[in-house]
């Protein structure tokens, strides 16, 4: 039996990952996994619920227990024990709860098991910082996508002020700088590039030519996959 195929899309935040995930999987008409929501519910849920960071015990508990419902639009709906919590996961605070969240390997391996879940055919396209790594590492087609921490803030920055979210960009640097120090140093499923996976220097890209870029991976990576499949053996 041929396995479901994944796509994964790894890289730091702000590279533009989960845009091109949404737009890939649309377009294929596969199935999308954001990772990093899920961190995000483990960190503002764990804050909100008093579960202190070094609860590894409780944290885990969280992470298996709670009910996540995602819509099925981009940047749609994120239902958390029944409740609409999208707004709230996408803050700033919430990523920086989530990258400290993450670096618990207790939580990593308790979310394991939701992330494989997504694995449903036709296919899946996975975002995050170990898609590609740990969690999918036969996924037959793996990009990282990056861009300098100077570039990401000016885009993140960018966003907010069109949102009318007021917001420095010498505090948004900053907190991007932690972020990628802590998630690129962690001792567990760090974020790294796998050494399958195409990189992609996304700052002087548009997200058209991002994405056709990623096309193009796909089209030869998967077109390859499947030609490495054996024939079904002749009939007698
Ligand atoms: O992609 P994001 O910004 O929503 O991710 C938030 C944080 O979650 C990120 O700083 C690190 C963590 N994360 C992770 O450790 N592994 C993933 N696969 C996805 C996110």
């Amino acid at each position: 039996m041929q396995s479901i195929p994944v796509i994964t899309i790894d890289g730091p935040s702000g590279t533009g990952k989960g845009t091109i995930a949404h737009l890939l999987a649309a377009e294929l008409g596969w199935h999308v996994l954001d990772s990093g929501a899920l961190y995000r519910i483990i960190g503002l849920e764990a804050e909100q619920r008093g579960i202190p960071a070094d609860d590894s015990a409780g944290l885990c508990r969280l992470a298996s227990a709670v009910e996540i419902q995602f819509g099925t639009r981009f940047r749609g709906s994120i239902c958390v024990d029944g409740i609409e919590k999208s707004a709230d996961l996408r803050t700033e605070a919430a990523g920086a709860l989530a990258s400290k969240v993450a670096a618990n390997p207790a939580v990593r391996h308790a979310l394991l098991a939701r992330q494989h879940a997504f694995r449903q055919p036709p296919g899946l396209v996975a975002d995050g910082r170990d898609m590609g790594t740990v969690v999918f590492p036969d996924a037959g087609c793996k990009i990282f996508l990056t861009a300098s921490a100077e570039v990401r803030a000016q885009r993140r920055y960018n966003q907010l002020k069109d949102k009318d979210v007021g917001v420095s960009l010498p505090s948004l640097f900053r907190d991007i700088q932690e972020r990628d120090e802590r998630d690129s140093t962690r001792a567990v499923s760090p974020l790294k590039p796998a050494r399958d996976a195409l990189l992609i220097d996304t700052a002087p890209l548009s997200v058209l030519q991002v994405l056709t870029a990623v096309r193009t991976h796909v089209a030869r990576t998967l077109a390859l996959e499947s030609s490495a499949t054996p024939p079904p053996a002749s009939q007698p």
